[in-house]
């Protein structure tokens, strides 16, 4: 199958989350291709002033979209808390696109005690879909699209350890990897307890190749540009697909009839780029015991239990 842009239907009347809207990467332009389709789009981010920089550039090519924003910092448990308060008054949500993510950053922890790149990238988000999941089966036909990475191959083991407790010499690289891993992990145990359970949601999980973002930079030097962020910046965009056709994959993932569980992610050399279709993942990441261990962990860790 040769998915494209073009495919996507139309959206009138779905309301889809999308978590990271940040202008020029791969949350923007998920959610920009999302409201040209008439979708209601809730851009879920951290900093106020960029989401509303982002509404105010979907707005210049897509003067009626349906746009609302939250405030939501993964990195905090209260606030991922307060999100999904304040996300109550959005009624039935079709899709959550759990697309913010960091990645190499310096090593530190948040106010829960958590490594950040975790935090961020999965415990945030696993707080954050089980607190919404009411509302996805609410709307009868609901998804969860986790953002993924090939650089889930690249994470040596799942992060079972204590995510509370700093086991040898920290890694950036390798914990990102691994949030990524666990990224796959908690798609397919989301997956099958939905099925147990008999619920009316589906848990699909994309990855983007390598798009011209500015995560490189803002996991290396807190930010996009000044010095050598800007360097890093855009050597990263010469040399990757566009985050336009970045987002393509998630598009694909949010929105095709595709089964639970499915990975979609670029068709071209390596998965680095290209039109999206279904791909593998590793055997680590259809690893069920190590899943339902992270997912237990992960419950405990955030205090909460579903589905
Ligand atoms: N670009 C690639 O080649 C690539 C490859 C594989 C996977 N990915 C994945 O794609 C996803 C999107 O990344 P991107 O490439 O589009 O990078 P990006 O432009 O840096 O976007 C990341 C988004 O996550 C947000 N974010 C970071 N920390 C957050 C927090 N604590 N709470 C809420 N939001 C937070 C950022 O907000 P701020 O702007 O406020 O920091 C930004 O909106 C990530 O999950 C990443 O792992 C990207």
């Amino acid at each position: 199958m040769n998915w494209n842009v073009a495919d996507l239907p139309d959206q009138t009347g779905r309301t889809i989350v999308v978590t990271g809207p940040t202008l020029g990467g791969l949350g923007h332009h998920t959610a920009l291709e999302l409201s040209r389709k008439g979708a209601r789009v809730v851009l879920a981010g951290r900093n106020q002033k960029k989401v509303e920089e982002t509404v105010a550039a979907i707005r210049e090519e897509v003067p009626k979209a349906e746009l609302e924003t939250l405030h939501l910092d993964l990195a905090s448990l209260g606030s991922v808390r307060q999100a999904a308060a304040s996300a109550a008054r959005l009624g039935a949500i079709d899709v959550l696109v759990n697309n913010a993510g960091v990645m190499g950053t310096p090593y530190s922890r948040t106010a829960d005690g958590l490594e950040l790149q975790l935090a961020t990238n999965h415990f945030g988000p696993f707080l954050f879909t089980g607190l919404l999941l009411p509302q996805l089966v609410q709307s009868a036909d609901g998804r969860v699209v986790t953002v993924a990475s090939l650089f889930h191959r690249w994470a040596f083991k799942p992060p079972l350890g204590d995510p509370r407790d700093q086991n040898g010499r920290y890694s950036r690289w390798l914990v990102y990897g691994q949030t990524k891993l666990a990224n796959l992990l908690f798609t397919a145990e989301l997956d099958r307890r939905l099925r147990e359970a008999d619920l009316p949601v589906k848990a699909l999980a994309a990855h983007p190749g390598f798009a011209g973002t500015h995560l490189a930079a803002n996991g290396q030097y807190g930010r996009a540009s000044g010095g050598v962020a800007t360097i890093l910046d855009a050597t990263v965009r010469a040399v990757s697909q566009s985050a336009a056709a970045g987002a393509w994959p998630t598009l694909m993932a949010a929105t095709e009839d595709l089964p639970g569980n499915t990975f979609v992610g670029p068709s071209g050399l390596h998965q680095m780029a290209g039109t999206p279709r279904v791909v593998g993942r590793t055997k680590q990441a259809r690893d069920a015991t190590a899943a339902r261990r992270l997912w237990e962990i992960s419950e405990e860790t955030v205090d909460l239990r579903y589905p």
